[in-house]
């Protein structure tokens, strides 16, 4: 309660009396949900250990629930999930991350018209509480989104605030001046479709922020969007409170994690870049002590597209150091990974993953490789300023959006000489989709092999690893999405693809590259859950034979380490482990100071064999 106080005094500052009064109403309202956890929910909680989510054993798998479930028979999404929960056990995930599942007018679901329903294709709350509690059963944690930075303009504050309720007006962030300038520094997330931060609202003759996608963004110019996506307005307590309360009936209905989307943009300050301000860092802080009262396993993943020393606050610093999200996107490691996969250049992802830092315990990164968004190029400038980041990512977009690779987003070239993300599914940036439409055989083999060199990295680097619905089959990109008016103006949609039964049919047959893509995956989730060293901790990176090759070594708390290598290169390479250790894939043993060989695009996973540290 003091420290609730003192944050809301923060936040919002007023008499003594005045944030006593408000520290009290959050208090009873929250207390209320708390209460009315379930038994079972309790028990759920008691049964968890307290690193669940940074420990090895926790893979996560993101989907849309409709595309995951659509090529399947039966009920709604939420009912044919269930039955595919053993599909996600046998491939090793702990944590299934359903991306937005409410009641929704668009954004891929990213624009909320209701958070306590949800989309009636996909089923009820009674359906959500089921799918959780099946889930539980196998051992899997549940993971939503909460987009809690804005609503569209069809949820019923909107609808209220558009009839004219000044209270719920108060939800949302008009623009004082009337005039809908782009306020200097806040950033274009979407330059294409949907320009500047204001949507013209003929309703109010005002402006409202909207980040992300706006009807109409200019009052002179066209309808752009079927919808609006307005940010709710943070400087009001009720908002907060509103907010927290959804999240506390979400946790109450059995979901573990829950994704704070885009939560950069949570607090404006004029002046600003309106973006990671100090102020949504309390807010943060708020929501994690709300969500460790209510459901004491339950855990936040930050959204935070942001550069590594601004993300790194998100975990919380001084002395709410690890205090605020458990988890982030390791967004600062994910381009290079990219880098290295399409040049053999592993230089630069050697350079991000020293940069990054010892996180607070029971904190880590989540690292992935794809979402359902586009691959992001912003960390690259910020990793390297300067000309050498300015060539690295051109060189990265350039190389992506060539024919057959991917698709430009957030690509504007009035403005821009290049543009800060690729649009595409990882089988066909890796061009494994144009050598099967080409019957070249020998090109399917590389793009197999580079999956498989990305998935260990990603399986190796010491956070939960993510994988999207659909790479563990080298799904191709959509390429018809142009054909839908709805998705045509955003590139991401090339991503969004069901999950292909004739695709899971092929995994019967061993020599498909979906059952090989499969069983890799399958088979480096099964040795990174046996090796602690994979679990929390940093990599310490080794030193390599040639700018292609990447080595770090896992220290584990069992006393072993694993040693890691990885050959981007089209080359054969050599390296050296100064202890014996054993190939934990091929089980193969080499003794210390003895040539080890990595092939073409491979890697290698080495245990050292006495399972005992070896300082060199
Ligand atoms: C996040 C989501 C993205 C969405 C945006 C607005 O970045 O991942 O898909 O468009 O937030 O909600």
């Amino acid at each position: 309660m003091v420290e609730l106080e003192e944050l809301l005094a923060e936040l919002y500052p007023r008499d003594r009396k005045a944030t006593a009064e408000l520290a009290a109403r959050f208090t009873t309202r929250l207390a209320a949900i708390r209460d009315g956890r379930s038994a079972e929910l309790r028990a759920w909680d008691r049964s968890r250990p307290a690193d669940w989510h940074t420990g090895p054993s926790h893979v996560a798998y993101v989907a849309y629930a409709d595309l995951f479930t659509q090529e399947m028979e039966g009920g709604p999404g939420l009912v044919r999930a269930v039955e595919r929960l053993d599909y996600l056990a046998d491939l090793g995930v702990t944590n299934l991350h359903l991306l937005p599942i409410f009641a929704t007018s668009g954004d891929g679901g990213f624009a909320i018209d209701d958070y306590r329903k949800v989309r009636a294709d996909l089923g009820t709350m009674d359906d959500l509480e089921e799918l959780a509690r099946q889930a539980h059963r196998r051992g899997l944690a549940l993971t939503v989104d909460f987009v809690l930075n804005h609503t569209s303009d069809r949820h019923p504050w909107a609808l209220a605030a558009k009839a004219g309720d000044p209270a719920k007006l108060a939800y949302f962030v008009p623009d004082e001046t009337g005039t809908g300038r782009h306020w200097p520094g806040v950033p274009d997330v979407f330059p294409d479709f949907a320009p500047g931060h204001w949507d013209w609202v003929p309703e109010l003759g005002k402006y409202l922020w909207s980040t992300f996608y706006a009807r109409q963004p200019d009052k002179d110019g066209p309808v752009r969007n079927s919808f609006s996506q307005w940010d709710l307005n943070y400087r009001n307590p009720d908002v907060l409170l509103d907010m927290l309360e959804t999240m506390g009936y979400l946790l109450n209905r059995g979901i573990d994690c829950l994704r704070l989307d885009a939560i950069p943009f949570l607090w404006k300050t004029p002046g600003t870049s309106c973006t990671s301000q100090p102020e949504l860092h309390l807010v943060l802080r708020i929501i994690r002590m709300m969500v460790e009262a209510i459901a004491p396993r339950a855990v936040i993943l930050a959204e935070a597209n942001d550069q590594l020393a601004g993300l790194t606050e998100y975990f919380g610093t001084g002395p709410r150091w690890g205090g605020e999200a458990q988890l982030a996107y390791g967004f600062p490691v994910m381009p290079f990974v990219w880098l290295a996969a399409a040049t053999g250049d592993a230089e630069p992802l050697m350079t991000a993953i020293t940069r990054l830092p010892q996180l607070p315990p029971g904190c880590a990164w989540l690292v992935f490789d794809e979402v359902h968004d586009e691959v992001t190029l912003d960390a690259v400038e910020g990793m390297f300023p300067g000309p050498k980041g300015l060539r690295l990512a051109r060189g990265l977009f350039e190389h992506f959006t060539r024919e057959g690779r991917g698709i430009p987003f957030r690509f504007d070239p009035k403005r821009e000489a290049f543009g800060h993300g690729i649009s595409s599914n990882r089988w066909t940036m890796l061009d494994g989709e144009t050598a099967e439409l080409a019957g070249d055989a020998a090109g399917v083999e590389r793009a197999i092999e580079r999956t498989a060199l990305m998935e260990a990295v990603k399986q190796s680097l010491g956070g939960p690893a993510l994988l999207y619905s659909g790479a563990e089959l080298g799904l191709a990109s959509d390429h018809r999405f142009h054909e839908d008016p709805v998705k045509a103006p955003d590139t991401r949609f090339a991503k969004r693809r069901p999950l292909p039964r004739a695709g899971l049919d092929r995994l019967r047959d061993p020599k498909s590259k979906e059952a090989r893509i499969h069983g890799l995956t399958r088979e480096l989730v099964r040795i990174r859950k046996s090796q602690p060293a994979f679990g929390p901790g940093r990599a310490e990176i080794l030193a390599t034979p040639a700018a292609s090759v990447l080595g770090y070594r896992r220290r584990g708390p069992d006393g072993a380490d694993v040693w890691c290598w990885f050959q981007f290169g089209d080359t054969e390479a050599t390296v050296t482990v100064p202890v014996t250790v054993r190939d934990l894939r091929s089980g193969e043993t080499f003794e210390g100071g003895s040539a080890i060989k990595l092939g073409p695009r491979s890697f290698r996973w080495l245990r050292s064999a006495a399972g005992g540290r070896c300082d060199p």
